[in-house]
């Protein structure tokens, strides 16, 4: 049995994740693949009641060091009960956000000490790197449009200012600057259909590459 692989998708708001999951899925599903979907934070009981607190409870005051670790908590509960397991299957992994948002939002927006996020990804993860990320970038005037069109209320990471989604959009570039391989930059603004088939030129190299592995 080989072991699945993990693919995470990472943008900052209105970049079109959930569009372009569903389209990786289809993709996959197309060539014979069995694929889950799942998100972070999330994905289980627990990490989907952690989202709650983490995203919707904007009523509750938090210390960004606090905000880090229910990141974390959710993680390890995902990666024991879902991804894991799953991978060893044999199952391939789409995760609408993973580690590389720890490191944009808390690193980045947060100003959490990026240090402190490497000692918790060496506990957490202990060596499991998605085989592919794709970074779907956009100019935040862009993002700002789109998320201020869908008017979605009391989130608490939209919630914040254009400061704080630009210093996320940096923080995103530079882990793909600092992981070329892994992390694939994908223009989001451009026409969906551009963008549809980027992405399916990605998925077909990793497929190949895999392939060419066996
Ligand atoms: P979304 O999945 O609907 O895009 O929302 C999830 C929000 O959680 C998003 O604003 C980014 C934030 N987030 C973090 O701040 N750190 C993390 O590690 C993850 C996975 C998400």
């Amino acid at each position: 049995m080989f072991r699945g692989r993990l693919v995470t998708v990472e943008g900052i708001d209105g970049s079109g994740k959930t569009t372009h999951i569903d389209h990786i899925c289809a993709c996959l599903r197309q060539q014979n693949i069995s694929v889950i979907r799942t998100r972070e934070p999330g994905g289980t009981e627990l990490g989907e009641a952690l989202r709650e607190i983490l995203i919707r409870r904007v009523d509750l005051a938090m210390d960004a060091e606090t905000e880090l670790l229910l990141m974390f908590s959710a993680r390890m509960e995902h990666l024991r009960k879902l991804i894991c397991p799953a991978l060893e299957n044999g199952t391939w992994v789409v995760i609408d956000r993973f580690i590389d948002a720890t490191y944009a939002y808390q690193g980045g927006g947060r100003g959490v000490s990026m240090d402190r996020i490497r000692l918790l990804e060496n506990w957490v993860l202990n060596g499991l790197t998605p085989d592919l990320t794709i970074l779907l970038d956009l100019p935040i005037e862009i993002s700002l449009a789109r998320t201020n069109a869908r008017k979605q209320a009391s989130d608490r990471f939209e919630l914040q200012d254009r400061e704080f989604k630009n210093t996320v959009r940096e923080a995103y570039l530079e882990r793909a600057r600092q992981n070329p391989e892994r992390i694939r930059i994908v223009e989001a603004s451009a026409e969906m259909s551009i963008v549809k088939r980027a992405i399916s030129d990605i998925l077909g190299s990793l497929i190949e590459q895999i392939h060419s592995q066996i």
